[in-house]
């Protein structure tokens, strides 16, 4: 392949963009175990909250579920394959927390172990760095039923998830990160209602990203004093927020959005306190807060992740907004600038530690034609944000690692499989994998960046 192509201009092109990531730069691809896993009714796995919300009548867009998904969980080794054939150094993946326990507390699950114990040593083996997420969205429905992440009990069960993981998988691991993106879980899940469990409560929603907080900083204390030594993060959504127009009633929006989406987290995590504006703004919807919390949230983190796909407009008049951009298949914006804005914000506004970006990437209306899935746009769309990711390195942001989301086309949540994310194609009859061109393209880039490591080195 790489022979083939090296003398296009594409080629040149992407060879002088891998050429700008230093040796150690980890490029790697991303999933999370309810989008791809399936089996979710085998081998003891407990219901997850998803698994609940898909049956709710008009929640999944496609009327969808998690049953089979991509048949990842019986598709381990070919999946693996597939992963290194792209040449990537990094796999990050979720575990389902009810699958290596049912309820949420209580017993174990050794069959779930078993599985996770596979995927581990799989990446061990082909020499693909294990980054593994505790938590991506699909809580036990059990603890749904006391209460989820409403609960202050949902905490202390966290905690002990999460020792338990560290404590079984810690020392292969290249990190581990507690929760993907709480904003999601708290603000989707429970405010909007428009992600599982499907509250519309923002009293609610306050007190769950408080929880999740929470939740976050016990885990990171449970799991140093275990002596757990990979690398220990969290994973946030961030986006800058750009008023729409230069009036004060788009300015003041664009603040307040910063402040609930990127503020509320950051502030808390690096700055043990909640932005003043926002807790204002949420009056009686404040959450409660006790003596020790801020502190425990605020304990020191190795890495943070970033998940970037679009910017936030902030936009008050009643005309919808009309974007300048081209638009993915989820009517999201393609502005690469975001990131690089993004990065170099939060370089200034925090003392940050190590940042990957866990996430990037954009959903097209794929089709398999011939046997090939040709996506020249996502190529594009990678291509720049991986420029906006060597820019921000270049103004003296610590990057470190950038994973595409996704490996595959998978369940999109309430958007079910209709939106397709992956550089890898799935056919849903057979569960037949198929490379789209960003696929190919990846193995080409991650070669190339390979190749200028050597050249680095011979140096
Ligand atoms: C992120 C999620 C991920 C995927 C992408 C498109 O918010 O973390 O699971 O759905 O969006």
């Amino acid at each position: 392949m790489l022979e083939e192509s090296t003398h296009s201009a594409a080629s040149d092109e992407s060879a002088k963009l891998a050429a700008r990531f230093s040796p150690d730069f980890v490029l790697g691809v991303a999933t999370a175990a309810f989008q791809i896993e399936g089996a979710a009714d085998q081998d003891g796995r407990g219901d997850s909250i998803w698994d609940e919300f898909c049956r709710h009548p008009g929640a999944i867009a496609d009327a969808s579920n998690g049953l089979t998904a991509c048949d990842h969980y019986h598709q381990l080794d070919a999946d693996l394959d597939l992963i290194q054939s792209l040449g990537v150094s990094a796999y990050r993946f979720s575990v389902s927390w009810p699958r290596v326990q049912p309820l949420g507390q209580g017993d174990w699950n050794v069959l779930g172990f078993a599985f996770y114990d596979r995927l581990i040593e799989g990446l061990v083996k082909r020499g693909i760095a294990a980054h593994l997420t505790l938590y991506h969205w699909d809580l036990p429905q059990a603890l749904e039923e006391q209460g989820g992440w409403r609960n202050p009990h949902t905490v202390e069960c966290f905690v002990a998830y999460a020792t338990q993981i560290g404590q079984r998988y810690g020392s292969r691991l290249a990190s581990l990160c507690t929760f993907n993106e709480p904003w999601v879980v708290a603000t989707l899940g429970h405010e909007s209602g428009i992600f599982a469990p499907g509250l519309k409560d923002r009293k609610a929603a306050t007190q769950v990203s408080h929880h999740l907080l929470l939740a976050h900083g016990k885990a990171l204390l449970a799991l140093r004093a275990l002596g757990v030594t990979t690398k220990l993060g969290i994973v946030l959504n961030q986006a800058p927020q750009y008023p729409a127009t230069a009036s004060l009633a788009d300015q003041d929006k664009a603040r307040l959005d910063d402040g609930t989406l990127v503020r509320w987290y950051m502030d808390a995590l690096f700055k043990a306190s909640y932005p003043r504006d926002v807790l204002d703004y949420l009056g009686d919807d404040v959450p409660q807060i006790a003596a020790q919390d801020m502190q425990i949230i605020s304990q020191p983190l190795d890495f943070i992740g970033i998940n970037y796909y679009t910017r936030g407009v902030a936009a008050t008049a009643k005309e919808k907004f009309e974007s300048p951009y081209e638009l993915t298949d989820m009517g999201w914006e393609i502005y690469p600038q975001g990131l690089y804005d993004l990065l170099v914000r939060l370089n200034t506004d925090y003392n940050l530690p190590a940042v990957y970006i866990t996430e990037n990437g954009a959903a097209f209306p794929d089709r398999l034609i011939n046997g090939q899935v040709d996506d020249p746009a996502r190529i594009r769309y990678l291509a720049l944000h991986l420029a906006a990711v060597a820019d921000a390195i270049a103004s003296g942001v610590n990057v470190r690692g950038y994973f595409v989301w996704s490996l595959m086309d998978n369940f999109e949540w309430a958007s079910g499989y209709a939106k397709r994310f992956g550089i890898v194609y799935v056919d849903y009859a057979s569960f037949k994998r198929t490379l789209k061109s960003s696929a190919l393209w990846l193995r080409d880039f991650t070669a190339f960046h390979a190749s200028s490591v050597s050249q680095q080195k011979r140096a």
